[in-house]
Protein backbone atom coordinates (compact mmCIF):
# COMPACT_ATOMS: atom_id res chain seq x y z
CA UNK A 1 0.00 0.00 0.00
CA UNK A 2 1.48 3.13 -0.68
CA UNK A 3 1.72 5.87 1.94
CA UNK A 4 2.10 9.33 0.85
CA UNK A 5 4.85 10.74 2.52
CA UNK A 6 5.64 14.81 2.93
CA UNK A 7 2.62 15.88 0.91
CA UNK A 8 3.33 19.64 0.95
CA UNK A 9 6.65 18.96 -0.98
CA UNK A 10 5.24 16.29 -3.57
CA UNK A 11 4.95 18.74 -6.28
CA UNK A 12 9.12 19.20 -6.29
CA UNK A 13 8.91 15.37 -7.60
CA UNK A 14 8.35 13.35 -4.26
CA UNK A 15 7.26 10.12 -6.76
CA UNK A 16 9.29 7.67 -6.47
CA UNK A 17 6.61 4.96 -5.08
CA UNK A 18 4.79 5.36 -8.23
CA UNK A 19 6.34 4.27 -11.45
CA UNK A 20 6.85 6.07 -14.03
CA UNK A 21 4.68 7.02 -17.07
CA UNK A 22 5.49 5.49 -20.40
CA UNK A 23 7.11 8.60 -22.30
CA UNK A 24 4.89 9.38 -25.33
CA UNK A 25 5.16 10.71 -28.66
CA UNK A 26 9.14 9.68 -29.83
CA UNK A 27 10.50 10.99 -26.37
CA UNK A 28 8.53 13.67 -26.06
CA UNK A 29 6.43 14.05 -22.64
CA UNK A 30 3.01 12.93 -21.67
CA UNK A 31 0.98 16.04 -22.06
CA UNK A 32 -2.51 16.07 -20.20
CA UNK A 33 -5.13 19.12 -20.14
CA UNK A 34 -7.55 19.94 -17.51
CA UNK A 35 -10.79 21.26 -18.13
CA UNK A 36 -11.77 23.54 -15.33
CA UNK A 37 -10.53 25.83 -12.50
CA UNK A 38 -11.98 24.34 -9.31
CA UNK A 39 -10.65 22.88 -6.29
CA UNK A 40 -11.30 19.53 -8.46
CA UNK A 41 -9.99 20.56 -10.99
CA UNK A 42 -6.34 20.86 -9.28
CA UNK A 43 -7.26 18.04 -6.88
CA UNK A 44 -6.84 16.16 -10.55
CA UNK A 45 -4.01 17.67 -11.71
CA UNK A 46 -2.20 16.90 -8.58
CA UNK A 47 -2.98 13.09 -8.61
CA UNK A 48 -2.16 13.10 -11.77
CA UNK A 49 1.19 14.36 -11.36
CA UNK A 50 2.00 12.12 -9.18
CA UNK A 51 2.97 9.87 -11.93
CA UNK A 52 6.05 11.50 -13.15
CA UNK A 53 6.91 13.04 -16.73
CA UNK A 54 3.67 14.53 -17.12
CA UNK A 55 2.64 18.23 -18.70
CA UNK A 56 -0.19 19.46 -17.08
CA UNK A 57 -1.78 22.32 -18.69
CA UNK A 58 -5.40 23.47 -16.53
CA UNK A 59 -7.95 25.48 -18.81
CA UNK A 60 -8.49 28.21 -17.14
CA UNK A 61 -7.34 26.60 -14.09
CA UNK A 62 -6.92 29.10 -10.68
CA UNK A 63 -3.83 30.26 -8.76
CA UNK A 64 -2.64 26.85 -6.93
CA UNK A 65 -2.35 25.36 -10.35
CA UNK A 66 -0.91 28.15 -11.78
CA UNK A 67 2.21 27.35 -9.49
CA UNK A 68 2.13 23.81 -9.73
CA UNK A 69 0.87 23.53 -13.17
CA UNK A 70 0.65 25.19 -16.67
CA UNK A 71 -2.36 26.94 -16.67
CA UNK A 72 -3.79 28.38 -20.30
CA UNK A 73 -5.86 31.26 -20.94
CA UNK A 74 -9.45 29.73 -22.47
CA UNK A 75 -12.17 29.45 -20.45
CA UNK A 76 -13.70 25.61 -20.00
CA UNK A 77 -16.62 26.59 -21.91
CA UNK A 78 -14.94 27.21 -24.65
CA UNK A 79 -15.69 24.06 -26.82
CA UNK A 80 -13.58 24.76 -29.78
CA UNK A 81 -10.31 26.48 -28.74
CA UNK A 82 -10.06 23.61 -25.91
CA UNK A 83 -9.85 21.00 -28.92
CA UNK A 84 -7.88 23.52 -31.16
CA UNK A 85 -5.51 23.39 -28.10
CA UNK A 86 -5.44 20.15 -27.68
CA UNK A 87 -4.72 19.74 -31.42
CA UNK A 88 -1.90 22.02 -31.55
CA UNK A 89 -0.07 20.68 -28.25
CA UNK A 90 -0.74 17.49 -29.31
CA UNK A 91 -2.01 16.48 -25.88
CA UNK A 92 -2.34 12.81 -25.37
CA UNK A 93 -5.30 13.29 -22.80
CA UNK A 94 -7.92 15.66 -21.83
CA UNK A 95 -10.03 15.67 -18.54
CA UNK A 96 -13.64 17.45 -18.45
CA UNK A 97 -13.77 18.52 -15.08
CA UNK A 98 -17.29 20.32 -14.71
CA UNK A 99 -20.39 19.33 -16.15
CA UNK A 100 -21.87 22.61 -18.38
CA UNK A 101 -18.65 22.48 -21.34
CA UNK A 102 -20.10 18.43 -21.58
CA UNK A 103 -23.85 19.48 -21.80
CA UNK A 104 -22.67 21.80 -24.50
CA UNK A 105 -20.78 18.77 -26.10
CA UNK A 106 -17.19 19.28 -25.63
CA UNK A 107 -16.57 15.36 -25.69
CA UNK A 108 -18.46 15.53 -29.16
CA UNK A 109 -16.18 18.18 -30.55
CA UNK A 110 -12.84 16.25 -29.50
CA UNK A 111 -14.55 12.76 -30.51
CA UNK A 112 -15.25 14.77 -34.15
CA UNK A 113 -11.37 15.43 -34.14
CA UNK A 114 -9.91 11.94 -32.34
CA UNK A 115 -9.31 13.38 -29.44
CA UNK A 116 -8.95 11.62 -26.33
CA UNK A 117 -11.10 12.94 -23.78
CA UNK A 118 -12.45 11.79 -20.48
CA UNK A 119 -15.99 12.51 -20.29
CA UNK A 120 -18.98 11.70 -22.11
CA UNK A 121 -20.44 13.12 -25.22
CA UNK A 122 -23.81 15.57 -24.82
CA UNK A 123 -26.12 12.44 -25.28
CA UNK A 124 -24.89 10.57 -22.02
CA UNK A 125 -24.08 14.26 -20.22
CA UNK A 126 -27.93 15.07 -20.17
CA UNK A 127 -27.99 12.56 -17.46
CA UNK A 128 -26.79 15.91 -15.66
CA UNK A 129 -27.96 18.32 -17.76
CA UNK A 130 -31.76 16.93 -17.71
CA UNK A 131 -33.06 15.41 -14.75
CA UNK A 132 -36.81 14.90 -16.53
CA UNK A 133 -33.94 12.71 -18.67
CA UNK A 134 -32.11 11.02 -15.85
CA UNK A 135 -35.45 10.44 -14.11
CA UNK A 136 -37.12 8.43 -16.88
CA UNK A 137 -33.86 6.33 -17.67
CA UNK A 138 -33.94 5.28 -14.14
CA UNK A 139 -37.46 4.28 -14.25
CA UNK A 140 -37.35 2.17 -17.33
CA UNK A 141 -34.00 0.49 -15.84
CA UNK A 142 -35.34 -0.06 -12.19
CA UNK A 143 -32.83 2.05 -10.87
CA UNK A 144 -34.30 3.03 -7.35
CA UNK A 145 -34.91 6.58 -7.12
CA UNK A 146 -38.22 8.65 -5.58
CA UNK A 147 -41.28 8.81 -6.90
CA UNK A 148 -41.73 11.85 -9.83
CA UNK A 149 -43.93 13.83 -11.93
CA UNK A 150 -43.16 15.63 -14.96
CA UNK A 151 -44.81 19.13 -15.50
CA UNK A 152 -44.15 21.84 -18.48
CA UNK A 153 -46.94 24.24 -16.90
CA UNK A 154 -47.29 25.54 -13.50
CA UNK A 155 -50.71 25.23 -13.26
CA UNK A 156 -50.48 21.86 -13.46
CA UNK A 157 -48.17 21.20 -11.26
CA UNK A 158 -49.66 23.45 -8.87
CA UNK A 159 -52.84 21.73 -8.72
CA UNK A 160 -51.13 18.66 -8.00
CA UNK A 161 -49.12 19.98 -5.19
CA UNK A 162 -52.62 21.10 -3.74
CA UNK A 163 -54.50 17.60 -4.15
CA UNK A 164 -51.47 15.27 -3.33
CA UNK A 165 -51.36 16.78 0.15
CA UNK A 166 -47.62 15.01 0.69
CA UNK A 167 -44.20 16.40 0.94
CA UNK A 168 -42.38 17.08 -2.61
CA UNK A 169 -38.99 18.07 -3.65
CA UNK A 170 -39.15 20.67 -6.85
CA UNK A 171 -36.26 20.76 -9.28
CA UNK A 172 -35.63 22.45 -12.47
CA UNK A 173 -35.12 20.38 -15.33
CA UNK A 174 -32.06 21.85 -16.57
CA UNK A 175 -28.45 22.78 -15.40
CA UNK A 176 -28.48 25.32 -12.85
CA UNK A 177 -25.55 25.88 -11.45
CA UNK A 178 -26.59 23.23 -8.40
CA UNK A 179 -29.65 26.22 -7.24
CA UNK A 180 -32.23 24.08 -9.24
CA UNK A 181 -33.28 22.29 -6.55
CA UNK A 182 -35.69 23.55 -3.74
CA UNK A 183 -36.92 21.35 -0.44
CA UNK A 184 -40.15 22.97 0.48
CA UNK A 185 -41.12 22.78 4.03
CA UNK A 186 -45.22 23.22 3.32
CA UNK A 187 -47.17 23.36 0.60
CA UNK A 188 -47.26 27.04 0.48
CA UNK A 189 -42.99 26.48 0.10
CA UNK A 190 -43.77 24.10 -2.90
CA UNK A 191 -46.12 26.35 -4.85
CA UNK A 192 -43.24 29.54 -4.20
CA UNK A 193 -41.11 27.10 -5.78
CA UNK A 194 -42.77 26.30 -8.75
CA UNK A 195 -43.49 30.22 -9.07
CA UNK A 196 -39.50 30.91 -8.85
CA UNK A 197 -38.94 28.19 -11.07
CA UNK A 198 -41.58 28.61 -13.60
CA UNK A 199 -43.40 31.50 -13.46
CA UNK A 200 -40.45 34.24 -12.59
CA UNK A 201 -37.94 31.54 -14.46
CA UNK A 202 -35.33 32.54 -12.01
CA UNK A 203 -33.01 29.69 -13.73
CA UNK A 204 -34.26 30.89 -17.35
CA UNK A 205 -35.01 27.70 -19.91
CA UNK A 206 -33.59 25.30 -17.37
CA UNK A 207 -37.13 25.27 -15.69
CA UNK A 208 -39.12 24.81 -18.78
CA UNK A 209 -40.19 21.82 -17.37
CA UNK A 210 -39.80 21.07 -13.92
CA UNK A 211 -39.80 17.30 -11.82
CA UNK A 212 -41.66 17.02 -8.38
CA UNK A 213 -40.35 14.36 -6.40
CA UNK A 214 -41.47 12.28 -3.57
CA UNK A 215 -39.25 14.07 -0.51
CA UNK A 216 -36.96 11.25 1.37
CA UNK A 217 -35.39 10.97 4.44
CA UNK A 218 -32.25 9.59 5.36
CA UNK A 219 -28.39 10.32 5.01
CA UNK A 220 -26.76 11.18 1.93
CA UNK A 221 -23.69 9.90 0.58
CA UNK A 222 -21.96 10.29 -2.70
CA UNK A 223 -20.79 6.97 -5.15
CA UNK A 224 -18.43 7.79 -7.82
CA UNK A 225 -17.53 5.73 -10.44
CA UNK A 226 -15.42 5.46 -14.06
CA UNK A 227 -17.53 3.82 -16.90
CA UNK A 228 -15.65 2.87 -20.28
CA UNK A 229 -18.84 2.35 -22.28
CA UNK A 230 -18.60 -1.43 -21.02
CA UNK A 231 -17.22 -1.81 -17.46
CA UNK A 232 -17.29 0.63 -14.60
CA UNK A 233 -15.10 1.07 -11.65
CA UNK A 234 -16.08 2.25 -8.23
CA UNK A 235 -14.66 4.18 -6.04
CA UNK A 236 -15.11 4.58 -2.60
CA UNK A 237 -17.57 6.55 -1.02
CA UNK A 238 -17.84 9.79 -0.02
CA UNK A 239 -19.69 12.42 2.22
CA UNK A 240 -20.06 16.14 1.39
CA UNK A 241 -21.74 18.63 3.21
CA UNK A 242 -24.06 21.09 1.18
CA UNK A 243 -25.53 23.60 3.52
CA UNK A 244 -23.24 26.70 4.61
CA UNK A 245 -23.61 26.44 8.25
CA UNK A 246 -22.61 24.03 10.92
CA UNK A 247 -25.34 21.65 11.61
CA UNK A 248 -26.62 21.38 7.84
CA UNK A 249 -28.65 24.75 8.37
CA UNK A 250 -28.32 27.29 6.06
CA UNK A 251 -28.39 27.89 1.98
CA UNK A 252 -27.45 24.80 -0.35
CA UNK A 253 -23.74 25.57 -1.35
CA UNK A 254 -21.43 23.88 -3.64
CA UNK A 255 -19.88 21.48 -1.23
CA UNK A 256 -18.56 22.72 2.42
CA UNK A 257 -16.55 19.92 3.05
CA UNK A 258 -16.36 16.12 2.32
CA UNK A 259 -14.38 13.00 4.14
CA UNK A 260 -14.37 9.23 2.81
CA UNK A 261 -14.34 6.51 3.58
CA UNK A 262 -17.96 6.71 5.30
CA UNK A 263 -17.40 4.11 7.41
CA UNK A 264 -20.78 3.25 8.95
CA UNK A 265 -21.87 2.46 5.20
CA UNK A 266 -21.64 -1.28 5.40
CA UNK A 267 -20.36 -3.41 2.97
CA UNK A 268 -23.67 -5.18 2.18
CA UNK A 269 -25.02 -1.53 0.90
CA UNK A 270 -22.00 -0.99 -1.18
CA UNK A 271 -22.55 -4.12 -3.23
CA UNK A 272 -27.02 -2.90 -3.24
CA UNK A 273 -25.45 1.00 -4.45
CA UNK A 274 -22.92 -1.54 -7.38
CA UNK A 275 -26.10 -3.80 -8.32
CA UNK A 276 -28.75 -1.93 -8.13
CA UNK A 277 -27.61 1.42 -9.30
CA UNK A 278 -24.22 1.41 -11.42
CA UNK A 279 -25.03 -2.21 -13.16
CA UNK A 280 -28.18 -1.31 -14.37
CA UNK A 281 -27.00 2.59 -15.03
CA UNK A 282 -24.15 0.85 -17.40
CA UNK A 283 -26.86 -1.42 -18.94
CA UNK A 284 -29.27 1.56 -19.76
CA UNK A 285 -26.59 3.55 -21.45
CA UNK A 286 -25.60 0.60 -23.21
CA UNK A 287 -29.26 -0.05 -24.85
CA UNK A 288 -29.51 3.47 -25.54
CA UNK A 289 -25.78 3.09 -27.81
CA UNK A 290 -24.68 6.00 -25.51
CA UNK A 291 -20.68 5.64 -25.34
CA UNK A 292 -19.78 6.94 -22.09
CA UNK A 293 -16.59 7.28 -21.19
CA UNK A 294 -16.23 9.15 -18.04
CA UNK A 295 -16.89 9.90 -14.35
CA UNK A 296 -20.24 9.26 -13.13
CA UNK A 297 -21.21 10.48 -9.24
CA UNK A 298 -24.14 9.41 -8.05
CA UNK A 299 -25.83 11.71 -4.88
CA UNK A 300 -27.70 8.80 -2.95
CA UNK A 301 -29.74 9.22 0.01
CA UNK A 302 -29.62 6.27 1.92
CA UNK A 303 -33.34 4.95 3.62
CA UNK A 304 -32.86 1.90 5.72
CA UNK A 305 -30.06 0.77 4.51
CA UNK A 306 -31.35 1.12 0.57
CA UNK A 307 -29.86 3.18 -2.20
CA UNK A 308 -31.95 5.90 -3.59
CA UNK A 309 -30.30 8.44 -6.49
CA UNK A 310 -31.33 11.63 -5.82
CA UNK A 311 -29.46 12.99 -8.74
CA UNK A 312 -26.69 11.70 -11.17
CA UNK A 313 -23.47 14.16 -12.12
CA UNK A 314 -20.96 13.14 -15.05
CA UNK A 315 -18.18 14.24 -13.22
CA UNK A 316 -16.28 13.79 -10.07
CA UNK A 317 -17.90 15.80 -7.41
CA UNK A 318 -16.45 18.82 -6.04
CA UNK A 319 -15.35 18.69 -3.15
CA UNK A 320 -15.60 14.74 -2.90
CA UNK A 321 -12.57 14.71 -5.68
CA UNK A 322 -10.44 16.18 -2.95
CA UNK A 323 -10.38 13.76 -0.46
CA UNK A 324 -11.05 11.00 -2.97
CA UNK A 325 -7.62 11.83 -5.05
CA UNK A 326 -5.94 12.65 -2.14
CA UNK A 327 -6.87 8.65 -0.68
CA UNK A 328 -6.10 6.93 -4.25
CA UNK A 329 -3.66 4.48 -4.05
CA UNK A 330 -3.33 3.66 -7.88
CA UNK A 331 -2.45 6.19 -10.02
CA UNK A 332 -5.43 8.59 -11.33
CA UNK A 333 -3.67 8.73 -14.90
CA UNK A 334 -3.43 4.73 -15.53
CA UNK A 335 -7.12 4.89 -14.23
CA UNK A 336 -8.02 7.57 -16.44
CA UNK A 337 -6.07 6.16 -19.30
CA UNK A 338 -8.04 2.39 -18.76
CA UNK A 339 -11.09 4.72 -18.95
CA UNK A 340 -10.20 6.10 -22.57
CA UNK A 341 -8.67 2.67 -23.77
CA UNK A 342 -11.94 0.52 -22.58
CA UNK A 343 -9.77 -1.92 -19.98
CA UNK A 344 -11.96 -0.91 -16.53
CA UNK A 345 -12.95 -4.52 -16.83
CA UNK A 346 -9.74 -5.84 -16.14
CA UNK A 347 -8.16 -2.82 -14.34
CA UNK A 348 -8.79 -2.66 -10.40
CA UNK A 349 -8.58 0.57 -8.09
CA UNK A 350 -7.19 0.53 -4.44
CA UNK A 351 -7.39 3.73 -2.09
CA UNK A 352 -5.29 4.13 1.29
CA UNK A 353 -6.63 2.85 4.38
CA UNK A 354 -6.45 6.08 5.72
CA UNK A 355 -9.38 8.50 5.95
CA UNK A 356 -9.32 12.16 3.97
CA UNK A 357 -11.22 15.48 5.18
CA UNK A 358 -11.36 18.09 3.05
CA UNK A 359 -12.92 21.54 5.00
CA UNK A 360 -13.77 24.36 2.33
CA UNK A 361 -12.77 27.66 3.52
CA UNK A 362 -15.08 30.36 1.42
CA UNK A 363 -15.12 33.87 1.19
CA UNK A 364 -17.35 36.58 2.57
CA UNK A 365 -21.01 36.12 1.49
CA UNK A 366 -20.70 32.71 -0.13
CA UNK A 367 -23.23 31.50 -1.08
CA UNK A 368 -24.31 34.79 -1.82
CA UNK A 369 -22.86 37.38 -2.89
CA UNK A 370 -18.74 37.70 -2.39
CA UNK A 371 -16.03 39.26 -1.80
CA UNK A 372 -12.87 39.01 -3.65
CA UNK A 373 -9.77 40.15 -3.90
CA UNK A 374 -8.49 39.34 -0.68
CA UNK A 375 -5.02 38.72 0.36
CA UNK A 376 -4.34 35.04 1.54
CA UNK A 377 -1.76 34.44 4.15
CA UNK A 378 -0.58 31.20 6.00
CA UNK A 379 -0.22 28.73 2.75
CA UNK A 380 3.53 28.54 3.58
CA UNK A 381 2.92 27.26 7.04
CA UNK A 382 0.38 24.88 5.89
CA UNK A 383 3.10 23.81 3.49
CA UNK A 384 5.49 22.56 5.80
CA UNK A 385 2.86 19.72 6.93
CA UNK A 386 2.82 16.80 6.45
CA UNK A 387 0.20 14.66 4.78
CA UNK A 388 -2.29 18.24 4.25
CA UNK A 389 -2.61 19.29 0.60
CA UNK A 390 -4.42 22.68 0.03
CA UNK A 391 -6.61 22.30 -2.89
CA UNK A 392 -7.45 25.95 -4.64
CA UNK A 393 -9.91 26.88 -5.88
CA UNK A 394 -11.56 30.61 -6.28
CA UNK A 395 -7.93 32.17 -5.85
CA UNK A 396 -5.55 33.76 -8.69
CA UNK A 397 -1.66 34.27 -7.91
CA UNK A 398 -0.14 37.94 -8.68
CA UNK A 399 3.37 38.71 -7.97
CA UNK A 400 4.00 35.98 -5.06
CA UNK A 401 0.88 36.42 -3.74
CA UNK A 402 -2.55 34.44 -3.56
CA UNK A 403 -5.53 36.44 -3.49
CA UNK A 404 -9.08 35.38 -3.53
CA UNK A 405 -11.10 35.26 -6.96
CA UNK A 406 -14.25 33.15 -5.91
CA UNK A 407 -17.13 31.69 -3.35
CA UNK A 408 -15.38 28.70 -2.09
CA UNK A 409 -11.41 29.53 -1.71
CA UNK A 410 -9.78 26.54 -0.47
CA UNK A 411 -9.97 22.59 0.39
CA UNK A 412 -7.43 22.01 3.19
CA UNK A 413 -7.49 18.54 2.61
CA UNK A 414 -5.99 15.98 5.14
CA UNK A 415 -5.24 12.38 6.09
CA UNK A 416 -5.41 10.49 8.99
CA UNK A 417 -5.88 6.98 10.59
CA UNK A 418 -8.94 7.20 10.73
CA UNK A 419 -11.63 9.96 10.07
CA UNK A 420 -11.69 12.04 13.51
CA UNK A 421 -8.00 12.10 13.45
CA UNK A 422 -8.32 13.28 9.60
CA UNK A 423 -10.77 15.77 10.62
CA UNK A 424 -7.99 17.28 13.19
CA UNK A 425 -5.35 17.79 10.94
CA UNK A 426 -7.31 19.69 8.44
CA UNK A 427 -8.79 22.05 11.18
CA UNK A 428 -5.08 22.59 12.61
CA UNK A 429 -4.26 23.32 8.88
CA UNK A 430 -7.35 25.71 8.11
CA UNK A 431 -6.53 27.52 11.49
CA UNK A 432 -3.43 28.83 9.75
CA UNK A 433 -4.79 30.44 6.79
CA UNK A 434 -6.05 34.10 6.80
CA UNK A 435 -8.33 36.61 4.88
CA UNK A 436 -10.14 38.84 5.35
CA UNK A 437 -14.07 37.49 5.82
CA UNK A 438 -13.12 34.13 5.31
CA UNK A 439 -15.62 31.24 7.03
CA UNK A 440 -15.32 27.74 6.98
CA UNK A 441 -17.89 24.80 8.43
CA UNK A 442 -16.51 23.34 12.29
CA UNK A 443 -18.24 20.42 11.66
CA UNK A 444 -17.24 18.42 8.55
CA UNK A 445 -17.60 14.84 8.79
CA UNK A 446 -19.65 14.73 12.21
CA UNK A 447 -21.91 12.18 10.69
CA UNK A 448 -18.79 9.58 10.51
CA UNK A 449 -17.09 10.60 13.91
CA UNK A 450 -20.52 10.51 15.80
CA UNK A 451 -21.32 7.02 14.56
CA UNK A 452 -17.99 5.83 15.08
CA UNK A 453 -16.91 7.55 18.17
P1 LIG B 1 -29.77 17.33 -6.16
O1 LIG B 1 -29.06 18.47 -6.85
O2 LIG B 1 -30.84 16.69 -6.96
O3 LIG B 1 -28.83 16.35 -5.51
O4 LIG B 1 -30.46 18.00 -4.90
C1 LIG B 1 -29.77 18.87 -4.02
C2 LIG B 1 -30.08 18.48 -2.60
O5 LIG B 1 -31.50 18.53 -2.39
C3 LIG B 1 -29.70 17.04 -2.26
O6 LIG B 1 -28.37 16.95 -1.90
C4 LIG B 1 -30.66 16.75 -1.12
O7 LIG B 1 -30.17 17.30 0.08
C5 LIG B 1 -31.91 17.49 -1.52
N1 LIG B 1 -32.84 16.58 -2.24
C6 LIG B 1 -32.92 16.35 -3.57
N2 LIG B 1 -33.87 15.45 -3.86
C7 LIG B 1 -34.42 15.09 -2.69
C8 LIG B 1 -35.47 14.19 -2.31
N3 LIG B 1 -36.16 13.48 -3.21
N4 LIG B 1 -35.77 14.06 -1.00
C9 LIG B 1 -35.10 14.77 -0.06
N5 LIG B 1 -34.11 15.64 -0.34
C10 LIG B 1 -33.77 15.81 -1.63
N1 LIG C 1 -20.40 18.19 -4.13
C1 LIG C 1 -21.56 18.34 -4.92
C2 LIG C 1 -21.32 18.35 -6.35
O1 LIG C 1 -20.20 18.23 -6.80
O2 LIG C 1 -22.28 18.45 -7.09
Amino acid sequence: MLVLHNMANLVEGCYSLIKPYQLLNGGEMMKVLIVGGGGREHAIAWGISRTGGVKIFCAPGNGGTAVEFNNVNIAATDTKALADFAEKERVNLTIAGPEAPLVAGLADEFHSRNLPIIGPPRAGALLEGSKVFAKELMKEAKIPTAEFHVFSNPEDAASFIKKSNRAWVVKADGLAAGKGVIVPESVEEALHAVDRIMVKKEFGEAGARIVVEERLEGYECSAIALFDGRDFLFFDLSQDHKRVFDGDKGPNTGGMGAYSPVPFISSETVEKIKTKVFSRLAEALHKRGIEYRGVIYAGLMMVDGEPYVLEFNVRFGDPEAQPLIMRLDTPLLELLQATWNKELGKTSVSFSTEAAVCVVMASAGYPGAYEKGKQIEGLDEVEKMEKVKVFHAGTTFKEGYFYTSGGRVLGVTALGSNVATAADKAYTAVKKIRWDGLHYRRDIAYQAIHKTG
